[in-house]
């Protein structure tokens, strides 16, 4: 199959091509796909996609005109793609539903303890030969609370972690998981989660419904001094809300690995420039947030997986073997 492989960077194409060994041909491009793009995949019978593509409606239709059948996801979130419109143009919707929950789960860990124990401070002040601890003051992690907002795959594992390190788990979701009732994990409304939880972990997927779940009602429920943790899509927190609630004291600790307005910015090297973003600019003035660039998935494991999965997409497609294929409902 001909596919264009849009935002490209140089370990997508090695890890891509390693398992391609010559099935499939592929165009890479380093721009991301919007509408002002789209034409680069003319010729092609899929586009390959990843998380900030803008697959909108106006995107989508110029697809089809230039014959696209497929639209290849190599990520598990689909936010960003207009369902209905791909519905109606009658493009089918494949993606990497779970190439690694471990390497997302153990990310959010990974925030968790960087904050909780000042890793980022104490790096730069070793460094400048300055040895004072004040500032750096942490907490146990044992039989702190920690609500876990989602507990789907990568919720799960983030929760097996928590559990580890003897954290009583709360947990809300709209669907109940078995496996994560099985672990003794206790279901409760969100607002109740919210109000007890140190640590608030969010692990469920940017939908109409969860759009901005943590906003200022939903910090006014929190507990003074909670830790929040985003790795799942910048748009459950609303950044405006988290600023004010870190100025006031409410907001004692925060960990994002995606931001509301990430989609101009993350994945590009933009260190020569000024930037623009007054928000985020502020947000990284806190010595008590941290900010990763969206990598949360950046593992050798889940880089593996999510070319495996994406070319056995491809190859299922191809084939019009549909079972094999990891499509995402229309409806
Ligand atoms: P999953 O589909 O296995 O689990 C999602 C869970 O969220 C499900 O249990 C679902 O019932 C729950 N959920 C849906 N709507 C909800 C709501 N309104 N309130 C509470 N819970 C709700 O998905 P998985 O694999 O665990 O991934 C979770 C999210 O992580 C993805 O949607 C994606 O946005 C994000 N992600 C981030 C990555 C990164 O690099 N930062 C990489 C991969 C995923």
């Amino acid at each position: 199959m001909n596919v264009t492989m849009f935002s490209t960077k140089p370990y997508d194409q090695r890890h891509l091509d390693s398992f391609n060994q010559g099935l499939h041909h592929f165009n890479y491009v380093t721009a991301r796909l919007t509408s002002q793009t789209a034409a680069l995949a003319d010729g092609s019978d899929a586009v390959c996609c990843f998380v900030n593509d803008q697959l909108d409606a106006a995107c989508l239709e110029l697809l089809a005109e230039i014959n696209i059948k497929y639209i290849v996801m190599r990520c598990a979130g689909y936010n960003n793609v207009d369902l209905q419109s791909c519905a109606a143009l009658k493009l089918t919707v494949v993606r990497v539903p779970d190439y690694s929950p471990y390497a997302v789960a153990e990310h959010a860990v990974a925030l968790i303890m960087d904050l909780n124990r000042n890793i980022h401070r104490a790096y730069a002040r070793v460094r400048d030969n300055y040895y004072l601890l004040d500032g750096l003051l942490g907490f146990d992690m044992h039989n702190k609370t920690v609500g876990v907002i989602g507990t789907g795959k990568i919720g799960l594992c983030f929760i097996k972690i928590m559990l580890g390190f003897g954290c009583q788990v709360i947990a809300y979701d709209i669907a109940e998981n078995a496996e994560v009732k099985a672990l003794g994990v206790d279901y409760q409304p969100l607002e109740q989660v919210l109000a007890q939880a140190d640590i608030v972990s969010l692990h469920c997927p940017l939908t109409k419904g969860t759009y901005h779940l943590v906003d200022t009602q939903a910090i006014d429920k929190m507990k003074r001094g909670v830790m929040i943790i985003n790795t799942s899509r910048g748009g459950l927190v609303d950044t405006t809300a988290v600023i004010a609630g870190l100025k006031t004291g409410k907001i004692g600790y925060l960990g994002l690995d995606v931001y509301e307005e990430e989609t101009e910015l993350f994945f590009e090297d933009f260190s020569n420039t000024v930037l623009q973003d007054d928000t985020f600019a502020r947000l990284l003035t806190f010595p008590n947030v941290v900010v990763t660039g969206h990598q949360a998935f950046f593992t050798r494991e889940a880089l593996d997986a999510i070319s495996k999965v994406t070319l056995n997409n491809l190859t299922a497609l191809e084939n019009d073997d549909l079972k094999s294929a990891q499509i995402v409902k229309l409806s």
